[in-house]
């Protein structure tokens, strides 16, 4: 049943390492351009946006903005909209539950803003209403920001995905 000589070194039992881990996750969230957009529109929503704008160029490979007037984030919140299972979405009740069968959002997992940051480059510019503008920019896993960035305006979130699916896997 077992391979010869070759074929056990190509099963050797390894750990992944971290940004492999993200990306096979990511697989799971942005199949194709339109989980994307799915995505970033359910984000918008869940924000109480009134209004949504969609720039969309080569089918959403080359490049998908989407432009909210929601709530926006304020510079601490975006920084931990960019960690994996990190929501505003879900809460524990009174009693220190987590009720997964009580959510009232379209998202709740803490993944799509991750796994699209590990598949493409993402920048994301938010302002909440009163507050500075910030942005972050996510390449291929690795993160800058928070900066100060222009105003938006009253309160919303830009969302800038170039280059969907710009790495391939890399044999080391
Ligand atoms: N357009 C937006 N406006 C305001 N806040 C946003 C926006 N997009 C994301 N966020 C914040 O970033 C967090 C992370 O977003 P992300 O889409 O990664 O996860 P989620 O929506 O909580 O869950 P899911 O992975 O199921 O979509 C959200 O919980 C929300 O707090
Ligand atoms: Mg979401």
């Amino acid at each position: 049943m077992a391979g010869g000589g070759d074929s056990w070194s190509m099963s050797t039992l390894r750990r992944l390492p971290p940004e492999t881990i993200n990306r096979i996750a990511a697989g799971e969230v942005v199949e194709r351009p339109a989980s994307v957009v799915k995505e970033l529109v359910e984000n918008a929503l869940d924000a109480q946006a009134q209004s949504i704008d969609i720039e969309i160029e080569e089918g959403g490979k080359a490049r998908i903005v989407i432009n909210d007037d929601g709530h926006g984030m304020s510079r601490d919140e975006l920084l931990l909209a960019v960690e994996r299972h990190a929501t505003s979405k879900l809460a524990p009740d009174d009693e220190g539950e987590w009720d997964l069968l009580a959510i009232s959002t379209m998202g709740f997992r803490g993944e799509a803003l991750p796994s699209i940051g590990s598949v493409a480059r993402l920048g994301l510019t938010t302002q909440r209403s009163g507050e500075d503008a910030w942005a972050l920019r996510i390449e291929g896993g690795t993160q800058s920001g928070p900066e100060p960035a222009p105003p938006l305006g009253l309160s919303g979130t830009r969302i800038e995905v170039r280059d969907l699916f710009f790495l391939r896997c890399r044999r080391d």
